[in-house]
């Protein structure tokens, strides 16, 4: 499993980039808001960061309108994937933009059949929403887990991005169920990093090395 960050914040983004663990970013409207900063000039400086696919979302509620948003995304860069709704005006986007060799990503998939459908219509990636599922006491990792079983049957090469990820444990479980992508948010990224025996250890490390080198 692959790692993109979920995050419009640019300064997120560089920091986990240096680590080199991160090969894509997924942005929506809610994130780039959160930013109060320009779409474009956001994503602009978010393509000059990771070189990797890039989403961002169309907000047209009709096919039409989404179609015309898309082709000024992927005016910004090479790497834009169209982030589109699980909607049948967003199915009818990503029908057209595929046939025109634009990369497209289902977001707001929370059932297999969506992701199934998503896929039949020529999507590049599917975004199922784990969290939100969980957060209305519906297993998230069991949609990921269908995704990919069927997905698999079928022989389909639509990519999975686990999506809504809220903590490493999400992590874990996306990995075992053979997500092919999880986009996490920094926070979680840096939950992932930390572990108190690797503090512990260290600290102890530390101490080990001055009172034998630097005490006397
Ligand atoms: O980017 C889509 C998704 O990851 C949103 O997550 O935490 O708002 O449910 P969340």
């Amino acid at each position: 499993m692959r790692f993109f960050i979920d995050t419009a914040n640019v300064d997120e983004i560089r920091k986990a980039a240096k680590m080199g663990f991160i090969c894509g970013v997924t942005t929506n409207p809610s994130l780039i808001a959160k930013e109060g900063r320009d779409f474009k000039e956001v994503i602009k400086e978010i393509t000059q960061i990771v070189d990797g696919p890039i989403s961002g979302e169309v907000i047209s509620p009709d096919a039409a309108g989404m179609i015309a948003e898309a082709h000024d995304i992927v005016k910004i860069h090479k790497n834009m994937v169209v982030k589109v709704p699980m909607t049948a005006a967003g199915l009818e986007a990503v029908h057209e933009l595929s046939k025109e060799g634009i990369k497209t990503n289902v977001t707001l998939v929370f059932s297999a059949t969506q992701a199934l459908l998503a896929a039949r219509s020529g999507a590049t990636y599917v975004s199922p929403f784990l969290g939100r599922l969980d957060d209305i006491s519906t297993d998230g990792i069991a949609l990921i887990e269908d995704i990919v079983q069927i997905f698999d049957i079928a022989g389909i090469e639509t990519q999975i991005i686990a999506a809504s990820i809220r903590h490493p444990m999400h992590i874990l479980e996306c990995a075992k169920a053979g997500a092919d992508i999880a986009t996490v948010p920094f926070k979680v990224l840096m939950q992932m990093i930390d572990n108190p025996l690797t503090k512990s250890g260290l600290e102890r490390f530390q101490k080990d090395w001055d009172n034998a080198f630097h005490n006397s």
